[in-house]
């Protein structure tokens, strides 16, 4: 595993955006695995950044993204479909018929799981898959559990990651109580895995998912036997992986 730790957010963002140029230069029609939170914004404003110059471009790139709230309409603003939309799809040149994301508003969700699935297999998987994390360790939206899920499946939200995600919301009662997210194994398929950390809450569920035991109870420790991760995290977010080297 790689780790860069670097100063702050906006230098977290500009090397993790540096990782994804470096896919797209190599492999143009390359597909990405496309992640949401606020830990990727800065990371996708560089990219645009690099659009706008002229230094790159996202005509042949295929994207998935990770999860959905379920329930919520595309357009919704807290959808992820829309942050999507408005932190990167709009400003760039990738094609919108090759973006995906589930269907909030599927009527039976374990078809929308499983015709997804069938989605990422049909693009081989991500080349390159961009990862938030969750302070309670949960990767896209697999919570975690008792197992470690295959694939793309509708999960029912934990309640830190309810209030966790609430600041968003108008209060925590909007918050949808699940979501279809890509499972583990959707997501171990990926060639390469990107994880981007930042801030002191985070310090916690990074050690405990690189350096902590492989299990469900903390989703993202599944990364570990991954064979081609970067981790790229601010100084806080990896303060106690560092402290650890000694
Ligand atoms: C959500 C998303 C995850 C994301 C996590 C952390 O729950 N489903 O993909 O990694 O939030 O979000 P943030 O980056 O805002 O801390």
């Amino acid at each position: 595993m790689r780790i860069y730790c670097e100063k702050d957010y906006d230098a977290m963002s500009r090397r993790a955006a540096s990782v994804i140029a470096a896919q797209v230069v190599s492999k143009p029609d390359c597909v990405l695995g496309l992640a949401t939170g606020s830990s990727p914004v800065g990371t996708y404003q560089q990219l645009i950044k690099w659009y706008e110059q002229g230094d790159l471009s996202f005509r042949e790139v295929r994207s998935v993204n990770l999860d959905e709230y379920y329930g919520l309409a595309p357009d919704h603003d807290q959808s992820y479909r829309y942050f999507m939309q408005t932190n990167l799809f709009d400003h760039v040149d990738i094609l919108p018929e090759n973006t995906s994301v589930p269907d909030g508003l599927a009527k039976d969700p374990a078809a929308e799981g499983a015709r997804y699935e069938q989605v990422a297999a049909g693009l081989g998987y991500a080349d390159l898959q961009l990862l938030g994390m969750g302070r309670n360790g949960h990767i896209g939206f697999n919570e975690p559990c008792d197992h470690f899920p295959l694939a793309t499946h509708l999960v029912d939200l934990t309640e830190s990651t309810i209030e966790a995600n609430a600041r968003f919301f108008a209060s925590a009662d909007d918050v949808p109580r699940q979501a279809l997210t890509m499972g583990i194994g959707t997501i171990m398929r990926a060639r390469k895995i990107l994880v981007v950390v930042s801030g002191a809450d985070k310090a916690d569920a990074v050690w405990k998912a690189f350096r902590g035991p492989i299990t469900p109870d903390v989703p993202a420790s599944i990364l570990q036997l991954h064979p081609d991760v970067t981790l790229v995290g601010d100084e806080s977010a990896l303060a106690k992986l560092t402290e650890d080297k000694g």
